[in-house]
């Protein structure tokens, strides 16, 4: 939940907790974990959509929550107290989306849209709309000419941005962009199952143009840069491995890889506000760009380069709630500029 987190018992969704990794160790006790998650079996359940949405936000915020007053914008890295979770490993995905395939060969179902079918669809129309103004030169704190560089002079042609979903799950983002007009689009997961999933949705839905590969955004293989890079609900596994801290800041590093110069990185979190990460992209920049005043510790030139995120804009148009005398929404949308 960005911006207020309460403890599980505050809210009236105890039977989501998702159990952490101190509660399981062997791969069997995973799968029965996965099993029990009750987001994945209340599927289709009766349980309605709004519920599983909030669920699912919970389960990644699960072990993560605070007073609000304990948030400051002040903190140099990612809390190292974050409390790992199963969603922070890959067995848990794996086992996940061979259910989800098994659903979607037995029942048609496509699984779980993290953060729900709305968000999703705010998403990719914001998300267009944005990409549109930078091309016309209408987001007003943006330097001369960036986003500019290979995007269609009238803004109109969204088939010159390539689009990256880092963590795409059942690729139903990007189904949603090529909506928009997106058409050059593609779409990484670590989970093998996730990919199929991709897949076999997008065959079925008439999207086979869209490209899916099973890669770990960690440790991409990825040869080729994106002017658009797009993320929902990764960041937020990301942080919930054992290793959640650093594996956020090897994040920052691999994502800023994939971003062509003058591109766009959407991120859509629950488990952290707007001013957290920008305040995450801000030690990112100060980590680079001190790196790249001390060349002789850099083996890789391209680290050398003063390209930092920049914050561009945000989804303003989510719900928000009152909760302990502090305003907040579940869900945050937040873009940075690559330049
Ligand atoms: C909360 S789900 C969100 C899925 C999808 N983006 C959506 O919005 O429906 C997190 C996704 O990130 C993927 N993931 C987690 N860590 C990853 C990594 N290091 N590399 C690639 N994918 C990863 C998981 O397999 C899972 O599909």
């Amino acid at each position: 939940m960005a911006g207020i987190r309460w403890p599980q018992e505050d809210g009236e969704l105890s039977h989501a907790r998702v159990p952490t990794t101190a509660d399981l160790i062997s791969d069997d006790d995973r799968s029965v974990a996965a099993d029990s998650w009750s987001i994945k079996s209340d599927y289709g359940s009766t349980l309605d959509d709004d519920q599983r949405h909030v669920d699912a936000c919970d389960a990644l915020s699960a072990g993560n929550f605070r007073a609000a007053s304990d948030y400051s914008s002040d903190k140099e890295e990612p809390d190292a107290e974050v409390e790992p979770s199963l969603l922070g490993l890959q067995s848990h995905w794996d086992a996940t989306y061979a259910d989800e395939l098994a659903n979607f060969h037995e029942h048609g179902l496509a699984g779980e849209i993290w953060f729900g079918a709305e968000v999703m669809d705010v998403v990719a129309s914001w998300t267009k709309n944005l990409c549109i103004d930078i091309a016309q030169g209408r987001v007003h704190n943006l330097v001369d000419n960036v986003g500019s560089e290979s995007v269609e002079q009238d803004g109109k042609d969204l088939s010159a941005w390539s689009v990256l979903d880092v963590g795409t799950g059942n690729g139903l983002l990007l189904q949603e962009l090529a909506k928009q007009g997106f058409t050059d689009l593609t779409g990484i997961d670590y989970s093998e199952g996730a990919i199929n999933l991709a897949r076999s949705l997008a065959d079925r839905d008439g999207f086979t143009n869209i490209n899916f590969l099973v890669d770990d955004v960690l440790e991409t293989k990825l040869g080729r840069q994106f002017q658009l890079v797009m993320d929902k609900g990764t960041l937020d596994a990301i942080g919930l491995h054992p290793d959640g801290p650093i594996k956020r800041m090897m994040y920052w590093d691999s994502v800023s890889r994939l971003v062509a110069p003058g591109g766009i990185l959407v991120i859509t979190s629950c488990n952290s506000t707007k001013d957290e990460l920008v305040q995450e992209v801000d030690n990112f920049n100060r980590r680079r760009l001190a790196a790249s005043q001390d060349h002789e510790t850099l083996k890789d030139q391209e680290a050398c380069r003063d390209l930092t995120f920049q914050y561009v804009s945000h989804v303003r148009s989510y719900p928000t709630f009152m909760f302990g005398g502090s305003e907040g929404s579940r869900v945050a949308t937040v873009a940075f500029l690559f330049s």
